[in-house]
C-alpha cells in the first residue's frame, strides 16, 4: 500500500471549512515520487462521474506538498479559514 484517498460524495458544513470532496495520504517512504499527484488526478474523473463538477480541496496553511498537488491538478485558491487553505478544482 502507497497511499490512500477518500471521495466524499456529498459536503457537510464541517467538510466546507476542512476535508473539501477529497483527502489523500502517502506512505512516508513513498513520498516524493509523484503518487499524491497522480492520486488525485486520477480521482477528478472519478469524482466528476459522481456529479462533482468541481472539488472542493483543502490543506494545512504549512502544507507546501497538498498546495502543490493540488495546483498541479487545477485547484485555484479560493480563501483561508482558520489554518486552511480551500480550493476549487475542475473535474473535467
Ligand atoms: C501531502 C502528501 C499527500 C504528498 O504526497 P507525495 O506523494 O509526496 O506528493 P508528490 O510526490 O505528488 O509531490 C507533490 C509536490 O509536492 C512536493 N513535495 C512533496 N513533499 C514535500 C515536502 N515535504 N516539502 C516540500 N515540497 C514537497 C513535490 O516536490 C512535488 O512538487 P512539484 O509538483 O513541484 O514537483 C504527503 O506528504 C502526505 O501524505 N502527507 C501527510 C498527509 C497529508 O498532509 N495529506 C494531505 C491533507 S490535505
Amino acid at each position: 500500500m502507497l497511499g490512500r484517498l477518500a471521495i466524499r460524495h456529498r459536503l457537510t458544513p464541517p467538510l466546507e471549512k476542512a476535508g473539501g470532496h477529497i483527502g489523500y495520504d502517502v506512505r512516508p517512504s513513498a513520498r516524493r515520487q509523484g503518487h499524491a499527484t497522480a492520486m488525485l488526478a486520477a480521482a477528478l474523473p472519478i469524482a466528476r462521474s459522481l456529479g462533482i463538477t468541481q472539488a472542493l480541496l483543502t490543506c494545512d496553511e504549512t502544507n507546501t506538498a497538498s498546495q502543490r498537488v493540488i495546483e498541479t491538478n487545477g485547484g485555484q485558491f479560493i480563501d483561508r479559514v482558520g489554518d486552511k487553505r480551500r480550493y476549487w478544482a475542475p473535474t473535467s
